[in-house]
C-alpha cells in the first residue's frame, strides 16, 4: 500500500525549509522529474490489482496536482524574498560623490578658474553674455560701425539669422552689463568667442576673459596696476610684461600686452613669432561714445576695460608650444593637468 498522506506530508515539511530557487528545482525534479517520485508511482500501476488501479491513477493523480500547486506557492514565495533582497543588495545612494577618477578638469578650465578667483579676491564680480551675440552689440555699440575696418580685424563667423554673429570676442558683455547696471561697474566676464583664425597660436574657438571698471575715478595707472597685479598673481613670480600702445575702436587711449616667451625664454621661436614675446591681452580706456551709447554720464563717470586670450595664458603657464593640444583631447597630454 502507497502512503500518499505521508508522502504529501513529507513533500510539505521539506518545502517549508526551502530557501532558494535552486534548492526548490532540485526537489522538483525529486518529486516530478522524470524518474521522480509521482513517475515510478505511475509505473507501480502494472502491480496494482485490476480493480484497485483506478482509484490508484486517481490517488496519484491528485498527489501530481497537490505537488505542482504546492511547488507553484513556493516558487512565487522564493521569488519574492529574492528580488526584495536583490534590491537591497543593488541600491544605489545618488547623494555620494563619484570616485575622483572618473575625470579632472581640462588645462583651460583650470586655467578660467585660477583667472576668475584672481579677480574675485580683487573685488570684481562675473557676469556672462550669449555666445550667439547681436551685430550691435559686438560692433556696432563698441563704436564699430558697419564699414568700419577695424571689423576687418576680427574675421566674423556669422549666423543665418540676420543681425546675429558667434561673438568675436567678450567685450559685447561690456554693453550688456553697462545697460543694465549703474557705477559704480566692476565686474569680470569670461567666455567662448569665435573666429576665422588657425595657427600655433590662433584657434576659431578660443576663450577670452573681459575685464571692466566704470566709476568716477578710473584711469590709465589704475588699469596697469590692475592688470600687472593680476599678471603677478596669475603667474605667481615677475614675468617681463610690456604694455605696447594699439589701437582699439572701443578704447581711447589703448595698449596690447604682451608677456616673454616662456618657450623659448624669449629667444624667439615659432609661439613668438621670433619676437620673444607673446600678447596675452587688449586694454584701454572706455571710450567716451561707447560709455554714452549705454547711457553713462561722462561728465562723471569714466572707465577702463581689458580683453585677455585665455589660451595664450595657459600656454604661458604651463609652457605649451601649440594653442591645437588643448583641442584634441589626447589623454596623454591632458593627464598631465591631473
Ligand atoms: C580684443 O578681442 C579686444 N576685445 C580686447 C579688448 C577688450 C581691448 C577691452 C580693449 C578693451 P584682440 O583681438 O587683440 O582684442 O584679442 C584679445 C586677446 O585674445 C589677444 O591678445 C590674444 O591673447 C587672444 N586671441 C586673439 N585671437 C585669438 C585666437 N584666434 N586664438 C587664441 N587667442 C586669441
Ligand atoms: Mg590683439
Amino acid at each position: 500500500m502507497v502512503d500518499f498522506e505521508k508522502i504529501k506530508e513529507e513533500l510539505r515539511s521539506l518545502l517549508s525549509s526551502v530557501k532558494t530557487s535552486k534548492e526548490l528545482q532540485e526537489i522538483r525534479s525529486k518529486y516530478l522529474g522524470s524518474k521522480g517520485v509521482i513517475k515510478e508511482l505511475l509505473k507501480k500501476i502494472k502491480e496494482i490489482p485490476q480493480e484497485e488501479r483506478r482509484e490508484f491513477g486517481k490517488k496519484v493523480n491528485q498527489l501530481k496536482e497537490f505537488a505542482e500547486q504546492l511547488f507553484k506557492e513556493k516558487e512565487e514565495e522564493i521569488k519574492k524574498v529574492e528580488l526584495e533582497e536583490k534590491l537591497k543588495k543593488e541600491w544605489i545612494d545618488l547623494t555620494v560623490p563619484p570616485p575622483k577618477v572618473l575625470g579632472s578638469l581640462h588645462p583651460i578650465t583650470i586655467t578660467l578658474e585660477r583667472i576668475v578667483e584672481i579677480f574675485k579676491s580683487m573685488g570684481f564680480e562675473v557676469e556672462e553674455g550669449p555666445e550667439i551675440e547681436l551685430e550691435e552689440y559686438n560692433f556696432d555699440m563698441l563704436n564699430i560701425p558697419k564699414e568700419h575696418p577695424a571689423r576687418d580685424m576680427q574675421d566674423t563667423f556669422y549666423v543665418n539669422k540676420p543681425g546675429y554673429l558667434l561673438r568675436t570676442h567678450t567685450s559685447p558683455v561690456q554693453i550688456r552689463t553697462m545697460l543694465k547696471k549703474k557705477p559704480p561697474i566692476q565686474i569680470i566676464a569670461p567666455g567662448k568667442v569665435y573666429r576665422r583664425d588657425d595657427d600655433p597660436t590662433h584657434s576659431p574657438m578660443f576663450h577670452q576673459v573681459e575685464g571692466l571698471v566704470v566709476n568716477e575715478y578710473a584711469n590709465f595707472r589704475h588699469m596697469k596696476y590692475v592688470i600687472e597685479e593680476f599678471l603677478r598673481k596669475f603667474f605667481e613670480t615677475d614675468m617681463p610684461v610690456r604694455f605696447r600702445t594699439s589701437y582699439f575702436p572701443f578704447t581711447e587711449p589703448s595698449a596690447e600686452v604682451d608677456i616673454g616667451c616662456v618657450i623659448c625664454k624669449q629667444e624667439g621661436c615659432r609661439v613668438c613669432k621670433h619676437t620673444g614675446w607673446l600678447e596675452v591681452m587688449g586694454c584701454g580706456m572706455v571710450h567716451p561714445q561707447v560709455l554714452e551709447n549705454c547711457g553713462i554720464d561722462t561728465e562723471f563717470y569714466q572707465g577702463f576695460a581689458f580683453g585677455m586670450g585665455v589660451e595664450r595664458l595657459a600656454m604661458l603657464l604651463f609652457g605649451i608650444d601649440n594653442i591645437k593640444l588643448f583641442y584634441e583631447n589626447d589623454l596623454r597630454f591632458l593627464k598631465q593637468f591631473f
